[in-house]
């Protein structure tokens, strides 16, 4: 694997494997396990927004691993005061041995990671999530057995946001069919897909429903994104998953959701709560895979 993970393009499908046979190892183990490749390291996991599923389970997976987990509120650090991202870079390359980061410009992330001497993992900027994405696909691996072309995923409302842009990468990493329904004002973007013949946009949230084997969906104001919650409220109103559009998908389709979710808007409370939805077990493979991840970026 490379030093970093900041997108999911860091990746190869054989990092992707890898990944997920030390994740499901390390969930079958899980609390019955002398794996500690993080003995007398710490991390600092430096965070400038909010969280509740990233902090906590890369702050346990840490421990888990043998590790010390250091949150760092970045607000409270000096490169809010003006230090820059190299001289911090540079310092805490000499104190940790892998920072985990969520900010705004994914820029930042990257002229961090480019500094740094220890392994950086992004842990959500406004442009990618690719820790999302490796839980996510270990749960679909875990429900279909594979994660390749066979398995068709539609993505419904912000075309633009962190998570269509992380599946976009996910689809062109393992070819799965992918379909971005959004709206014109928040279409995906071109640049991301290229010439990749598995990713599709479409405006007609009923006919993206269409032999769907995975609904996925995101809140319509992402973090940052406050004071245009009116006009998303409005744009992204047609794309909300409901019960509707599972009578289009395959029988056995599923509904995922990397959480918060906010019921009534991005998706129905019927479609949330019912047994179709596999969230919970997804948020709970945020854990498996991110010690996978730590192991092997930060475990040598
Ligand atoms: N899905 C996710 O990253 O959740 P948090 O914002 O709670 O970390
Ligand atoms: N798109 C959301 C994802 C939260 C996990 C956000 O950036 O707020």
């Amino acid at each position: 694997m490379k030093k970093d993970l900041l997108t999911l393009q860091d990746i190869t499908r054989d990092d992707l494997e890898q990944i997920f046979e030390l994740s499901t190892k390390l969930k079958k183990e899980r609390g019955n396990q002398d794996f500690k490749p993080l003995t007398g390291k710490s991390v600092g996991l430096i965070f400038a927004k909010s969280s509740t599923r990233t902090r906590i389970s890369f702050e346990v997976g840490v421990s888990e691993l043998g590790g010390y987990p250091l949150y760092l509120d970045q607000s409270k650090m000096q490169v809010g005061r003006g230090e820059t991202i190299s001289d911090t870079a540079h310092v805490l390359s000499r104190y940790l041995h892998g920072i985990v980061i969520r900010t705004f410009a994914h820029a930042d992330v990257a002229e961090l990671a480019r500094e740094a001497d220890i392994p950086v993992i992004n842990a959500l900027t406004d442009e990618f999530h690719p820790c999302q994405l490796l839980a996510d696909m270990l749960t679909i691996k875990e429900y279909s057995g594979k994660v390749d072309n066979s398995i068709r995923i539609a993505f419904y409302g912000d075309g633009r946001s962190n998570m269509a842009n992380s599946l976009i990468l996910a689809a062109k990493l393992t070819g799965m069919e992918l379909v971005i329904a959004a709206p014109e004002e928040e279409a995906p973007s071109t640049d991301l897909i290229g010439d990749a013949k598995n990713i599709v946009w479409e405006k007609d949230p009923l006919k993206a429903a269409e032999g769907v084997d995975y609904f996925y969906t995101d809140v319509w104001v992402s973090m940052g994104f406050e004071e245009e919650r009116a006009r998303r409220m409005e744009i992204f109103r047609p794309y909300q998953v409901t019960a509707r559009l599972f009578e289009k998908a395959k029988p056995q389709a599923k509904f995922l959701h990397c959480l918060p979710a906010h019921r009534g808007e991005e998706v129905a409370a019927e479609v949330m709560d019912s047994p179709r939805s596999i969230v919970f077990d997804e948020a709970e493979n945020r854990l498996h895979v991110q010690k996978a991840v730590m192991s092997m970026l930060m475990g040598k």
